[in-house]
């Protein structure tokens, strides 16, 4: 569990494990993780490597750290340009950086480590969850036309991806008349839609190898991309083209830190409730063997945690 404060990570570690009855096989550490800081996140990446064990690898990654710095209860306040920017770097390039620093570990997982020929079901692949956000999909349901087609377009890559996030974010800055000034909580929305548009481009590019349909060409051609990555790894992983997926998953509306100092008429739900969409995306039929997909937590606050349930919802909310 990583965690910036690492004293408050081993606090919240053990008030985690306090929670399990006595005998209940579970192991948590604590590691120091700033998501925006190359140092601090390389250093995390290597502890996990470490602590596994030469040639194994981490089956599950799940990038939660998030920030909302400008609500929209405020309609008063002012856009504020380093909010906008700090909120994408930590929401949207954070979750870049420390998937890119666990890629090797997770290309290195059993069923991700198979090779194409044997890996056959998408199951059994590393799993990447992206905490985000339905302010994600109506962001990219309230952008100009044009920029929602190249974002949701097959062929989008990661320097398009930060190029239109520059862009949304400089004109939120320098022209006061932007149609995008209209949209709630706007660089979070921002930052969420370019996690929805970043998992995507990941589940299209490290789910290929699994894909039955499709040109074979194409899918050749990925498995050959995927084959130079895993070669350019750290790891050194054995095979030839490697399968990791990715999904993306949001909790709700949830009664959070991030919900500190919101006086609006609907309720939060509870953080257990919330909390249980990762539940069902990481180990129920919800997720099994999903790749690129977005889930959500459909329940009002008050629901009881059994009975609970998530459902897959789309991209952009039109
Ligand atoms: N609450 C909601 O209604 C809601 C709805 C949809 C999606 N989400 C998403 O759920 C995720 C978790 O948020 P939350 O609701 O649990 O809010 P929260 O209580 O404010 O938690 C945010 C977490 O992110 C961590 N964080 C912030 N910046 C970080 C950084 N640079 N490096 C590492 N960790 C960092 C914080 O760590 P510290 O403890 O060190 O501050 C904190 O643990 C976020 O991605 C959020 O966008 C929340």
């Amino acid at each position: 569990m990583g965690s910036r404060d690492l004293a408050a990570g081993k606090a919240a570690v053990a008030d985690l494990l306090g929670g399990f009855e006595d005998g209940a096989e579970c192991s948590v550490i604590a590691v120091q993780l700033d998501v925006t800081d190359d140092a601090s996140v390389k250093a995390a990446a290597k502890e996990i490597s470490e602590y596994l064990g030469k040639g194994r690898g981490l089956d599950i990654l799940v990038n939660n750290a998030g920030v909302l710095l400008q609500k929209s209860d405020n309609e008063e306040e002012k856009y504020d340009a380093a909010k906008g920017r700090k909120t994408v770097e930590v929401n949207f390039e954070g979750t870049v950086r420390v998937t890119e620093a666990m890629m090797p570990l997770l290309l290195l997982q059993r069923g991700g480590g198979s090779g194409v020929e044997e890996c056959g079901q998408l199951e059994e692949a590393a799993h990447v969850v992206n905490v985000s956000s339905g302010v994600g999909t109506r962001t990219l349901a309230r952008i100009r036309p044009e920029q929602r087609a190249a974002l949701v377009d097959a062929s989008l890559e990661l320097p398009a991806l930060r190029e239109f996030c520059a862009a949304a974010l400089a004109e939120l800055e320098k022209d006061e008349s932007s149609p995008y000034h209209a949209i709630p909580t706007v660089s979070y929305g921002i930052s969420k839609l370019a996690v929805n548009c970043y998992t995507q481009m990941m589940a299209r590019r490290y789910g290929a190898a699994c894909r039955k349909d499709g040109d074979e060409a194409e899918n050749a051609a990925s498995n050959a991309a995927l084959a130079s990555a895993a070669a350019s790894t750290t790891a050194k992983p054995r095979g030839t083209a490697r399968v990791v997926r990715f999904n993306a998953a949001s909790p709700g509306f949830t009664n959070t830190r991030m919900c500190d100092g919101y006086t609006g008429e609907r309720q939060p739900k509870s953080p257990s409730l919330g909390a249980s969409v990762f539940r069902d995306v990481l180990f129920s039929d919800l997720g099994k063997g999903k790749n690129g997909k977005f889930f959500k937590q459909a329940d009002k606050a008050g629901t009881q945690l059994r009975d609970a349930s998530s459902r897959e919802e789309p991209w952009v909310a039109l």
